[in-house]
């Protein structure tokens, strides 16, 4: 994994900028102006840079590209990177920046001169955002962890302003590792020992086992996992860093660690792709490590349904009928449709015993919202306009792609049974919101509630902005943000 700490940054110093041997990068703004590196590296290349600068090539050079001069006369070092970023860039334009000096980065130190250049903290975010890389299972990992040095006016302030997203960034590479990891490994016990070790962080760790859901009457979540020889188990994650009786907001995640469909089995084709499948319980765990890290003030519960949807002949059946913790019944049509049943009870759980401020889950809930949205955004659900457009606003600020989608009784009537109180699908149709529609029935009036289906965009096949291709870490960010933003006492 990434090392943050080999971000480090320092006082501008012009002499270094000729011996440093590794890369060096400099800034300079879209139309054209140098700051004191900048005139330096021109200097020092005898007007190489400014010949760049002046030519057509640099008019086709985009807000937040890097351009990289090979062996540049007057330098030790093996590469002069000029970046292409305002004095004063916007959030999304400084990480960007950074995201494409990773690209870059390779086995060599690299310094970067930013200098007159605000935003330096965000920068650097989007470099580690990028740089991360799961090499876990790799013999011979490809590319070594290399210092970075940013040259800026105020080192102590950037330093103190990175130290908040260096956290985020942690708390999403381990949304990111879990995500990546495959089954064999990440097994229900192994996510929750990896879970328990955050009580280091000074958060509260309970995990429940089987015997416990059952006392609780978790019939929905057993029946789920009941095909596995892996056992079920349900994480509860307190953060306390806000007033003592304030209540929490809560953030509850689908932690299926391999869904091979159960009884209805999935096809083989892509089937491996389910190792994501905890994608939910992954983003629910990194967002509680990052506000660990940062030591947020507010109050934060975080619960994860752990289990395995495997065929066998102890698996629950399609056309089997269970009670939930709620009480009301469900008939199980297609075992296939298993994370609502884990996240019913769950979420019912995090009512009954919280009576939070909000409820947010998060699922890689169906693939009907991947036919829907894409990879570009994930699919929204909410029973509340005030609390659904905070989250959307924190999701914009942070670019994460989020999209509203409805929800209504005309929907909710598909999941009518004939001898059970529901079916666990609707039908073919509008099959995501069928699926929030039968979570909506777990979720109390008066429980503001968010649902999001990030079936589509937990992990990818390609890299996005601040990602390499594999899991994103989707969903820290936003939910990081909506908490700083909107529950925490200054
Ligand atoms: N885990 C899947 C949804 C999924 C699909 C996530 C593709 C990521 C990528 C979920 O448990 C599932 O199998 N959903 C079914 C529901 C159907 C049986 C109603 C689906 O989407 O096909
Ligand atoms: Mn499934
Ligand atoms: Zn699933």
């Amino acid at each position: 994994m990434t090392d943050l700490t080999s971000i480090s940054f320092v006082a501008t110093d012009l002499d270094a900028l000729a011996t440093h041997s590794g890369r060096v990068a400099i800034v300079i703004t879209p139309d054209g102006k140098m700051g004191q590196a900048a005139r330096r590296a021109n200097r020092l290349s005898k007007g190489a840079v400014q010949r760049f600068v002046d030519s057509d090539a640099f008019e086709k050079v985009k807000m937040g590209q890097v351009t990289t001069m090979s062996w540049p006369v007057g330098f030790d070092a093996e590469a002069l990177d000029i970046l292409c970023l305002p004095r004063n860039p916007s959030i999304k334009e400084a990480r960007k920046a950074g995201a494409a000096l990773a690209k870059l980065r390779g086995s060599k130190p690299l310094l970067l001169a930013m200098d007159g250049v605000r935003r330096v903290a965000e920068v650097a975010f989007g470099l580690a955002m990028r740089d991360y890389e799961f090499a876990d299972h790799k013999t011979d990992p490809a590319k070594p962890v290399t210092a970075v040095s940013i040259m800026c006016a105020d080192p102590e302030q950037a330093q103190a302003d990175a130290a908040p997203l260096l956290a985020i960034a942690e708390g999403a590479f381990m949304t990111r590792d879990l995500i990546n990891e495959p089954a064999n490994v990440l097994t229900t016990t192994e996510f929750a020992d990896r879970l328990a070790e955050m009580t280091s962080l000074g958060l509260e760790v309970e995990v429940l086992e089987e015997a416990d859901l059952e006392k609780l009457g978790m019939r929905t979540l057993l029946c789920v996992g009941q095909g596995s020889d892996s056992p079920s188990k349900v994480v509860v994650m307190h953060w306390n860093g806000g007033e003592k009786s304030a209540a929490p907001l809560a953030l509850v995640g689908k932690g299926v660690v391999f869904d091979t469909g159960g009884i209805s089995l999935k096809p083989g084709a892509g089937m491996e792709d389910m190792t994501m499948d905890m994608g939910g319980a992954g983003v629910v765990a990194g967002t509680m490590r990052a506000l660990a890290l940062r030591k947020a003030k507010a109050n934060v519960v975080g619960l994860v349904g752990l289990v395995e949807n495997m065929p066998s002949s102890n698996a629950v059946r399609p056309g089997d009928v269970i009670h939930s913790m709620k009480g009301d019944t469900v008939e199980v049509i297609n075992t296939d449709a298993e994370g609502r049943l884990v996240l019913c009870d769950v979420m019912w759980y995090a009512q009954e015993r919280f009576a939070p401020v909000g409820m947010i889950d998060l699922a890689t809930l169906t693939g009907a919202i991947i036919v829907g949205l894409g990879h570009e955004n994930a699919g929204v659900f909410s029973n509340n306009d005030a609390f659904c457009n905070a989250f959307l606003k924190a999701a914009d600020k942070e670019g994460e792609g989020a999209w509203r989608m409805p929800l209504g009784q005309a929907y909710d009537d598909l999941l009518k049974s004939r001898i059970a109180d529901m079916k666990n699908i609707g039908g073919r149709a509008a099959g995501a919101v069928t699926a929030a529609q039968f979570l909506q029935r777990f979720v109390k009036p008066e429980t503001p509630w968010i649902h999001l289906d990030i079936a589509g965009v937990a992990s990818v096949k390609s890299a996005t902005a601040l990602a390499p291709a594999g899991a994103t870490g989707w969903g820290v960010m936003a939910l990081n943000r909506l908490i700083a933003d909107g529950y925490e006492s200054a």
